[in-house]
């Protein structure tokens, strides 16, 4: 019989026995057993903070369903990522959020909506979210109906990355939503415009201006966009940059969220610094 490390733990995901480190999620044990979960507030380059429960997981023996996202696996315990309790747990979430936010622009979340065959009519809510956008630069919007709550820009804009806690989560219940302080404009608050609230968002509610403008104007076209891996040219920190294009005009700039340097997290310059791309051709006059 071989002998189990001290700093590792088993634990049966689905009847699969994985072994792994101590201080691995159930989620990361679930990942590296090939079984997916979905996750809606959790991001690799965020502290998780278990707002959305959609990754919840039954773990043989427990009474509450519990999220896998950032619950530390325990040696020998056995849990269940699809049951039917996980699955009509998901799917009530995912009607919740459906009753109050408008979610067509997220793939993930249509997706999961048509696999765990959500009822949309299940809940009517007594009030939809119907923030109007707020436009305030040709940077990004911020289209708070979309919103559901992750916290993940609070996070990016907080301690994960930004420090720069320009927005937080103000009100309670129904009135809970993303805000600066005091709800001031976003130039009069701590914004610093490094973006990383709308890299981070899954729902689109943060949204960068151009996309946002060719969705408006009906000519927001996938099938017509590609992504081009480059090199931020503006300071020796070098960070990775992934340019968004459609028909060869930038619309996004992102960084990959497994970076070593950058964790997905960039300034103002790598971010929306890309307008000198566009510019038009330098052509010199000719001289006779
Ligand atoms: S752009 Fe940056 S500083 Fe401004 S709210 Fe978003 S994360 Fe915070
Ligand atoms: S704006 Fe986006 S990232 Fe922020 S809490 Fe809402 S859905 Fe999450
Ligand atoms: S992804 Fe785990 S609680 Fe949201």
């Amino acid at each position: 019989m071989t002998q189990q490390d001290v700093s590792e733990v088993s634990v049966h995901i689905n009847d699969t026995a994985v072994t792994v480190e101590q201080g691995t999620t159930l989620l990361q044990a679930a990942r590296l057993a090939g079984v997916e979960i979905p996750t809606l507030c959790w991001a690799e380059n965020l502290t998780p903070v278990n707002a959305c429960r959609l990754c919840v997981v039954e773990q043989e023996g427990t009474r509450a369903l519990i999220p896998s996202c950032s619950r530390l696996c325990e040696d020998g315990i056995r849990v269940e990522t699809d049951s039917d309790r996980v699955r009509h747990s998901r799917r009530m979430i995912l009607e919740f959020l459906a009753s109050t936010n408008d979610l067509s622009q997220s793939a993930e979340l249509q997706e999961w909506a048509e696999s765990y065959q959500i009822d949309l009519d299940r809940y009517i809510s007594p009030e939809k979210n119907n923030d109007e956008v707020k436009i305030e630069d040709d940077l990004f919007v911020r289209a708070y109906d979309r919103c559901v709550l992750c916290y993940k820009c609070v996070e990016a804009c907080g301690d994960d990355a930004q420090h720069s806690f320009a927005i937080a989560i103000a009100g309670r219940g129904f009135d809970a939503r993303v805000s600066t302080e005091y709800e001031v404009e976003l130039p009069e608050s701590a914004c610093v415009y490094c973006g990383n609230c709308v890299g981070v968002c899954p729902t689109n509610a943060l949204q960068f201006k151009v996309e946002f403008d060719l969705r408006e104007s009906d000519e927001w076209r996938p099938e017509d966009q590609s992504t081009t891996e480059t090199i931020c040219s503006y300071c020796g920190v070098g960070c990775s940059l992934e340019l968004h294009t459609q028909n060869n005009q930038i619309f996004k700039v992102t960084s990959p969220s497994d970076h070593s340097v950058t964790s997905g997290h960039l300034c103002i310059k790598g971010r929306f610094g890309w307008q000198y791309v566009h510019a038009p051709k330098y052509e010199p006059s000719k001289k006779s």
